[in-house]
């Protein structure tokens, strides 16, 4: 029997986008499974989306025993989550549905077990309340789209999180070969998606004033700042911004101008016009290529860049 930081059964509650390539991930690092929706033909909907991500998760790697054949399906997240050792929550992004999901999953759970959500921006203090059990094992274990391939996750502790679930989800993570960060603070989005909100705001601010098109700023990102950022991080690639200086010499130099910068970015609202442009801009720049077309090919270029990263001896 495998086992990740002394989980060898996850529960994967609602399947999903999200909790299905989760499942897919876990299943390579030849873990046990319990997944759990209550969406009509919910459970080969997710065997077709484990199928159709294994071969790019044996490419880079399968755990010894790894096999889609250790997923089990229930419609009953209770007993999803009396099976497992780790409780993985990926329902819809609503707050009443969330609640209802914990309250149901920790009544279920042995205590202790981790309860984490994939909320995108919720706060685990949220679902807590209603976990009448064992409140101190909630907390937000946010993965980034696809959860398979992203090493990233974001672990938030909510107000009444015990620092020992927190490590267990931190170590669970770790074992599983994901790259999970501790955000200090519950904040709307986390951290990571509250960077992304900052671009998209602005993105969609020269949009909106004719500045660019669609494409104009999709090839800005893609072909510019976006091929830096897949290696290093903002701060570090600033740092080599500066020269032998580094980033205290760019703070100094390029910190004033940017402080005039700040002050002309956009505020946009997302009107039923501008959402508009925006969807044509994507159908024009996309020109034709269907959207799991243009998943797929990401997809097989983030594994070869994953791969490459992982021996580059990069921070
Ligand atoms: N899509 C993303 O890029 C992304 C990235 C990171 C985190 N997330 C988060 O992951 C979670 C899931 O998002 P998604 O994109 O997979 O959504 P989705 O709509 O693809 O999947 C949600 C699933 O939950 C199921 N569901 C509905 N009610 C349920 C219930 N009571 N119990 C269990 N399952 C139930 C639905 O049938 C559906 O299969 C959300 O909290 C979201 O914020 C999404």
């Amino acid at each position: 029997m495998n086992t990740a930081a002394g989980v060898s059964r996850v529960a994967v509650v609602g399947t999903g986008v999200i909790g299905a390539s989760w499942a897919a991930h876990f299943l390579a690092h030849g873990l046990d499974v319990v997944a759990t929706d209550p969406a009509p033909g919910a459970e080969e909907r997710l065997r077709a989306d484990v199928a159709a991500h294994w071969p790019l998760l044996a490419d880079a790697g399968l755990a010894e025993g790894a096999s889609p054949d250790r997923l089990a399906f229930t419609a009953d997240p209770a007993e999803a989550a009396d099976a497992a050792d780790f409780v993985q929550e990926n329902g819809p992004e609503r707050e009443d549905v969330k609640r209802g999901l914990f309250a149901r999953l920790d009544a279920a759970a042995r205590p202790g077990v981790v309860l984490a959500s994939s909320s995108s921006g919720m706060g685990a203090s949220t679902f807590a309340r209603e976990c009448a059990k064992d409140p101190g094992r909630a907390l937000v274990g946010h993965p980034f789209n696809p959860p398979h391939l992203i090493p990233l996750v974001e672990v938030v502790p909510g107000e009444r999180t015990d620092e020992s679930a927190v490590q267990a989800a931190l170590a669970f993570y770790t074992a599983v070969g994901k790259k999970p960060i501790r955000v200090r603070h519950e904040l709307p989005g986390h951290i990571a998606n509250r960077l992304q909100a900052a671009l998209w705001r602005e993105a969609y601010s020269l949009v909106d004033r004719g500045v660019a098109t669609v494409a104009d700023i999709d090839t800005a990102i893609a072909y510019g700042p976006g091929l830096r950022w897949a290696i290093l991080g903002p701060f570090a690639n600033q740092h080599l911004s500066g020269g032998p200086g580094g980033i205290a010499h760019i703070l100094e130099h390029l910190g004033p101008p940017t402080e005039a910068w700040w002050r002309d970015l956009g505020d946009p609202s997302l009107t039923p016009e501008l959402a508009a442009k925006l969807v044509a801009g994507v159908d024009e720049a996309l020109a034709g290529i269907t959207g799991p077309e243009l998943a797929a090919r990401r997809d097989a270029l983030l594994r070869v860049l994953l791969a490459a990263k992982a021996g580059a001896g990069l921070p």
